[in-house]
């Protein structure tokens, strides 16, 4: 079984894919993951001439283990990095082959990310299209990062995280729009418990 979860930005994809892959007791792979160590890797070329290249060779060679500092890939300015990395086709093209393998091992996968539903994995079992309004999203965030000791500047956060929905939708390369079989669900009123509730109806539905 194949589970797809996308959506943007802090929109609680990531905690509803490890939910549905602790209820199903499946593999999670959190995509975004292996854009944000790309990003960090070539973080000395942003906005420079040489971010292609430099951005292409680190995810061309991109090992599992670069995904372990989640204090350095978590962080907010690594999101945006990972936004302007996530436009290079190369780099998602050199991404596939993971994110594909993960998802055909046997007994099948959680994956959480943009493009899973409609360029990944556009066999999935069941597909879910996570909504939530921008400023739900932003506190989310903020609240994340603070429960780690990370000082928030909501103003700017806001800013950041609609910066980076803006230019994953607009990417010519991403595939980040609902798949035609995905189901939408909108977590901006509801709290985890109730988001996880509604995801699992979704998914034995869809089985
Ligand atoms: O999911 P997360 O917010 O950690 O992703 C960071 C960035 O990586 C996104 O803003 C997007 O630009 C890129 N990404 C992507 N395709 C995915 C997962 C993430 O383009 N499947």
């Amino acid at each position: 079984m194949i589970i797809a979860v996308d959506g943007p930005a802090a929109s609680g994809k990531g905690t509803l894919a490890s939910g549905l892959a602790r209820h199903y007791g499946l593999p999670h792979l959190d995509t975004g993951l292996l854009y944000r160590a790309v990003g960090l890797a070539s973080a000395a070329a942003v906005d420079g001439p040489d971010l292609e290249p430099t951005a292409i060779a680190a995810a061309r060679s991109l090992d599992a283990g670069q995904l372990t500092d989640l204090d350095a890939l978590t962080a907010a300015e690594t999101g945006v990095l990972a936004s302007k990395v996530a436009v290079i086709a190369e780099v998602r093209a050199a991404l596939f082959d993971f994110q594909r393998n993960f998802a055909l091992q046997p007994g099948g996968a959680v994956l959480d990310g943009r493009d899973i539903g409609t360029k990944i994995c556009p066999d999935a079992d069941a597909k879910l299209f996570i909504q939530a309004d921008s400023k739900a999203r932003m506190e989310r965030r903020a609240r994340q990062l603070e429960a780690r000791g990370v000082a928030v500047d909501r103003y700017a956060l806001f800013h950041q995280i609609e910066e980076r929905d803006a230019r994953d939708m607009l990417n010519p390369n991403g595939g980040f729009y609902p798949a035609p079989d995905a189901h939408l669900l909108d977590t901006t009123l509801m709290g985890i418990e109730a988001a996880l509730r509604a995801a699992i109806a979704v998914v034995e539905t869809a089985l």
